[in-house]
């Protein structure tokens, strides 16, 4: 969202891109190239790749100390609950997510 793209993903090919971890959000959009922000390239340094998940929480990595240090250090989070960094946050299922202006 707001592009409306369904992707889906072997899981055998990760890494798909050079960006991110590997079966990250920011792996897979670029992948599949939709534009998702990654300044830092996937690194956990910038906070750039800030995704809103609208379904499927449950099916993302749980979040790791640095994503949370980095998430907090900043005023770009679009939805503090449901806001993840998409070079950090490993796809394990369905899940929606919207991708801030
Ligand atoms: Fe920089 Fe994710 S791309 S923190």
């Amino acid at each position: 969202m707001p592009l409306n793209v369904t992707v889906e993903v072997d899981d055998e090919k990760y890494p798909l891109a050079d960006h991110g971890k590997p079966a990250s959000l920011l792996d897979i959009a670029l992948a599949n190239h939709i534009h998702l922000e990654h300044n830092c390239g996937g690194s956990c340094a910038c906070t750039t790749c800030h995704i809103v998940v609208k379904e499927g929480e449950e099916n993302l990595s749980e979040m790791q100390s640095d994503e949370e240090d980095r998430s907090n250090s900043t005023r770009r989070r679009p939805s503090p609950s449901h806001s993840r960094l998409g070079c950090q946050a490993i796809v394990r299922g369905n899940v929606v997510v919207e991708i801030p202006k």
